[in-house]
């Protein structure tokens, strides 16, 4: 008898999309809703993914032969085929990126390829793979808040909206795939939530000091009037990173699952509405 090692809904099934977005004119130019903050901070997030999801994915594959459960290893296939399409499609935003705008693409990876440098160096596998339970439940804790909330995107065009908003979805799809392999090889609630206050720290570290390098080369760093909207779009009106405080903590809760909060309502009304949109497109 096989033991069931994923506790992910029974009637889930996912895999990799392979979308095509055509942003470029869009990244030269504060996309989201001429706000220099908020492209800045969502530009900024983008140079987290290349480098973070594929240590994300080597973390959950090395326990691949120590999994006996069929489901949970066709989901870990999809998890890495999901997070490479990420992977390419964040990189290749990310270049383009910093061609139109004259950043300066490895200032903005190099503490990042030390970190992880240092992670394989110093941290048992199991650890690492904590470090991506962790940094799983932030991505899924975001994506929630931005398909839930219309108000993430307000004035931001659909095409670079769609880009996330797909990243979103199969964030959400993928949620406890890292979780439910490290439960199953062993990994204890006491290495998880270690885990996810060390990867918060470095998240936000990270993410302020990409938003600030891009505000400082853009000559916005000291415009007290861009910051003050960031933090109110951050933290007060729609405040999406107070949003996420409540289900950020559920994680070191005993017995938390990512799918304790079942929310695959929201991945079926993006695939109804791009269903919509894409029929909308195809009409004469
Ligand atoms: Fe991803
Ligand atoms: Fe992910």
């Amino acid at each position: 008898m096989t033991v069931q090692q994923s506790k992910s809904p029974t009637e889930l099934e996912f895999g990799p999309r392979r979308p095509e977005f055509d942003i470029d004119d869009l990244l030269a130019s504060d996309w989201h809703g001429g706000s220099a903050f908020r492209t800045a901070w969502f530009n900024a997030l983008s140079m987290l993914f290349p480098l973070g999801e594929k240590f994300f994915i080597e973390s959950v594959v090395a326990f691949r032969d120590r999994i006996e459960d069929p489901r949970l290893l066709g989901e870990i296939a999809s998890f890495q085929a999901q997070e490479s399409v990420h992977r390419l499609k964040h990189q290749r935003y990310n270049e383009r990126l910093c061609q139109l705008r004259g950043y300066d693409l490895p200032s903005f990876e190099g503490p990042l390829r030390k970190r992880m440098a240092w992670a394989y160096r110093e941290l048992s596998a199991r650890r690492r793979l904590a470090g991506t339970t962790a940094n799983e439940h932030l991505t899924a804790i975001m994506a929630d808040d931005m398909l839930r909330n219309r108000d993430c995107f307000v004035g931001v065009d659909s095409r670079i909206a769609d880009l996330w908003r797909w990243h979103g979805v199969e964030e959400t799809e993928h949620k406890s795939v890292a979780f439910d392999v490290h439960a199953a090889v062993g990994g204890t609630i006491g290495e998880r939530r270690m885990a996810l206050l060390l990867n918060t720290f470095y998240f936000f570290k990270d993410s302020f000091r990409i938003t600030r390098a891009m505000l400082r080369h853009d000559g916005k760093l000291w415009s007290l009037r861009v910051w003050a909207s960031g933090i109110n779009y951050l933290f007060i009106k729609p405040g999406v990173l107070r949003r996420i405080a409540r289900p950020y903590f559920r994680f070191f809760r005993k017995g938390f699952h990512p799918w304790e909060q079942d929310n695959r309502n929201l991945i079926a009304e993006w695939e109804t509405q791009r269903q919509t949109d894409s029929r909308i497109a195809e009409s004469p």
